[in-house]
């Protein structure tokens, strides 16, 4: 038995004597063994737990499936030194992991076949033998598409559900807010009066940036598909105007809703889209590549921009950007977006589908606009 089953086990033997022994009037040497029977089929119930997790069966060629994986139940084995053990209680869905599957060099190496397949999440830790983590925490970290994390916490921090729903911590508490944050916020920097262009902008990281960009006192255009969402992001969001690019001519619309040019563009979905905001960019313009769903299924090479003259032109600039690169400044990106949202300038919508056994499918809901929010998977 290591460290933590015992820490468990005295737990255990805590709430034991509280429920049992007032009741089980027994001599201390019977009460001992009643006592120790209970503690090792407690440890053997947490052992003999099933772990169900979805692997990375292929590299796909075009959009993943069902078939990309590889599904299996194992037991749910124990945390040597360092380690813990994480009950995930929700993942976080992201268009990257996508691209996480794809063979080749990144901002991140890509998931191995036969791994668990990578998901950030949040959990609960039930056994730890790690001094940085006690049970009962809850944590946010890589975690993996599965039920349970059993691993050394690299990268790992506390979340506290009193303050926020657990979801929350995926979303604008979470990569998610940050990534809206830091790349609005450095890359783009937006001035007041100026015209911020939002692709993807009912999506998690896109719905966060308008509203920044709106408390920085910008003029916010989002992009995005289908009349609900528009209508969500100028009466719900406070959007100045919104822009269904399945229905409208897309630079005809930018043309009527950014008569002065764009100042700023964030991009979250590349292809055509991007190409008609760069062909009406202001003068010293900031284009932000923060990602391209429209890309990441694409069978045959990513299309690149026809219109990147408009570069030159315009002496405006065009930057990638990866959210890890802020990681040393969340903690106080956190507490504003935090401040924003308890003075209920910034809302944060989560469309929340139940079920691990759902992953493949749930995941795909990204690639086709079925998700509305940021995409987080209950577990169980
Ligand atoms: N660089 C970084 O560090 C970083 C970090 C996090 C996320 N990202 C990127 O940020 C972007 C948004 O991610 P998210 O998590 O917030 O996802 P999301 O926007 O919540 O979901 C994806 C949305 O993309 C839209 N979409 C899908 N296919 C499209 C297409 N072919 N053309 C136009 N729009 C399409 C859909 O909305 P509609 O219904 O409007 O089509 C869908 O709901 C992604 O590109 C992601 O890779 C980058």
């Amino acid at each position: 038995m290591n460290r933590s089953d015992k820490a468990h086990c005295m737990t255990i033997s805590k709430a034991y004597r509280r429920a049992f022994a007032p009741s089980v009037n027994l001599a201390p040497r019977a009460f001992k063994v009643y006592h120790l029977r209970f503690i090792s089929r407690r440890v053997a119930a947490m052992t003999a737990q099933t772990n169900r997790q979805f692997l990375l069966a292929k590299r796909p060629v075009g959009a993943a499936t069902r078939d990309t994986f590889t599904y299996q139940e194992v037991p749910v084995g124990t945390p040597q030194d360092g380690q813990v053990l994480v009950r995930n209680e929700y993942l976080s869905l992201d268009p990257a992991m996508r691209g996480w599957m794809n063979e080749g060099k990144s901002y991140i190496p890509p998931v191995g076949i036969g791994e668990v397949m990578r998901a950030l999440g949040v959990g609960k830790v039930i056994a730890s033998n790690n001094p940085k983590f006690a049970v009962g925490d809850y944590v946010n970290g890589a975690l993996g598409v599965q039920d349970y994390f059993l691993g050394e916490p690299r990268g790992f921090y506390k979340v506290d559900p009193t303050l926020a729903p657990l979801p929350r911590y995926l979303s604008a508490l979470g990569m998610t807010g940050m990534t809206a944050y830091f790349a609005l916020l450095d890359t783009g920097a937006p001035k007041a009066g100026e015209t911020v262009v939002i692709s993807g902008a009912a999506g998690a990281v896109g719905s966060i940036a308008g509203q920044i960009a709106k408390i920085k006192g910008c003029r916010v255009v989002g992009i995005a598909g289908g009349a609900d969402k528009c209508k969500f992001l100028v009466d719900e969001l406070g959007f100045d105007a919104a822009i269904d690019y399945k229905s409208e001519d897309v630079p005809a619309a930018l043309k009527r809703e950014c008569p002065k040019g764009v100042d700023v563009y964030f991009d979250n979905v590349g292809g055509d889209i991007l190409d008609a905001v760069l062909s009406r960019l202001a003068l010293k313009a900031r284009v932000v590549i923060c990602g391209a769903i429209s890309q990441y299924n694409n069978k045959e090479s990513v299309k690149g921009p026809a219109n990147y003259l408009s570069l030159l032109v315009n002496r405006a600039r065009m930057e990638g950007f990866v959210v890890m690169d802020h990681a040393a400044n969340f903690a106080a990106a956190g507490q504003e977006m935090g401040g924003w949202m308890a003075q209920g300038k910034l809302k944060s919508k989560e469309d929340i589908v139940e079920g691990l056994e759902t992953f493949p499918e749930t995941l795909m809901k990204l690639f086709n606009g079925e998700n509305f929010g940021k995409l987080v998977l209950k577990v169980s």
